[in-house]
């Protein structure tokens, strides 16, 4: 049986970090309101002249070195991002220009926060089916540019930022113990379009438009469908709760992850928590966090990852990864 094994990962962020109390110098907030409903600390906003583009091919590079493998390696990269550089051609034909990667095919998903799981399954499903067979899966946003800066109530909690994981079909045995993706589930309900989206883009306003939130609701779905996802991809593998090393959820809210985590019954320190640090990346999120994960040494190889990601559609998923 084909699996899709994790060789690498490689994450990036912009230089420039503005903190909470930088923030409440220009909107109306404090560090402390931000903490306690979020627990964000500080977010990394991109230069002027930096796009998502740029922050991709950072952190495709860095996959790449810590998989050992080169641009010719790759025969297929999938971005997520919800903030490609430019309507069109996708942002994955630059990076992989960038790369100089001249063969297989690029192009962008597009699931908001829910990205990166989307961009996963994808691309597990084309290694698995032959149509790949070393693929970039790309999480890369710029959400500060789709941000209005006199809303405070959502400008507080999205940041910039990039990661990527490189996947490679090879054989296993067709069991829970194999290395790779054991399995995917993902949804959408478009019914939930009002209480986030976008008020702009190149069919309907033709413009960029900015990002509009009903919080609340927003939190209360994500609770909910977070663990019936969860509950499902595991069911599918046959695995429990029990069996999950790392939870390595979309840091987009401190409070939504420890929910999922306690549903999960899993100790807060088998729970990855970036959000302190880089704010909702959308769909960069998950690969942040992951990076972080193992660079640092807590995930090593074997190990049981649940990947999960909720936003925008509102669209969710969850991943199943033997590391
Ligand atoms: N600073 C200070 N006060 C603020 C701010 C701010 N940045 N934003 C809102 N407030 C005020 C409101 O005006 C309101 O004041 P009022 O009581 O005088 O009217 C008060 O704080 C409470 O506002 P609520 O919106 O009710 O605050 P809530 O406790 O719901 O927290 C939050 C808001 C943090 C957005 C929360 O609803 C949440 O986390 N929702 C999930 C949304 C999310 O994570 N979205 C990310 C994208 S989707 C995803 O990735 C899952």
């Amino acid at each position: 049986m084909i699996r899709s094994v994790v060789q690498g990962c490689g994450a990036y962020l912009p230089d420039r970090v503005v903190t909470n109390e930088e923030l409440a110098k220009k909107v109306d907030t404090s560090d402390e309101w931000i903490r306690q409903r979020t627990g964000i600390r500080q977010r990394y906003i991109a230069a002027e002249g930096e796009f998502t583009s740029h922050l991709a091919i950072k952190a495709s590079e860095r996959a790449l070195e810590h998989a050992g493998l080169k641009a010719a390696d790759v025969d297929l990269i999938v971005l997520a991002t919800a903030t490609p550089d430019e309507t069109f051609p996708a942002t994955a034909t630059r990076v992989q220009a960038s790369l100089g990667m001249t063969r297989g095919a690029a192009f962008d998903v597009q699931a908001v926060c829910a990205g990166f799981v989307y961009g996963v399954s994808v691309a597990d499903s084309m290694l698995r089916t032959g149509l790949a067979s070393t693929a970039l899966v790309i999480g890369a946003e710029t959400f500060s540019r789709i941000l209005d800066w006199n809303d405070r109530g959502t400008c507080v909690l999205f940041g910039d930022g990039a990661g990527a994981i490189v996947l490679r079909a090879e054989e296993g045995k067709g069991t829970a113990e194999d290395r790779g993706i054991l399995g995917n589930a993902l949804h959408s309900d478009g019914r939930q379009h009002d209480i986030l989206y976008v008020d702009g883009g190149p069919s309907s306003t033709r413009t960029t438009g900015f990002l509009r939130m009903e919080g609340k609701e927003v939190f209360k779905h994500a609770v909910v469908n977070m663990a019936a996802v969860v509950g499902e991809v595991l069911e599918k593998v046959g695995l429990t709760p029990a069996d999950i090393d790392w939870l390595v959820p979309h840091q987009a809210n401190k409070r939504i992850i420890d929910g999922t985590g306690r549903k999960l019954g899993l100790p807060p320190e088998r729970v990855v928590v970036t959000v302190d640090q880089h704010a909702n990346t959308s769909a960069a999120s998950i690969p942040l966090a992951l990076d972080t994960a193992v660079k640092d040494g807590r995930i090593s190889r074997g190990d049981l990852l649940l990947l999960e990601g909720i936003g925008g559609g509102l669209a969710w998923g969850a991943s199943l990864v033997r590391w």
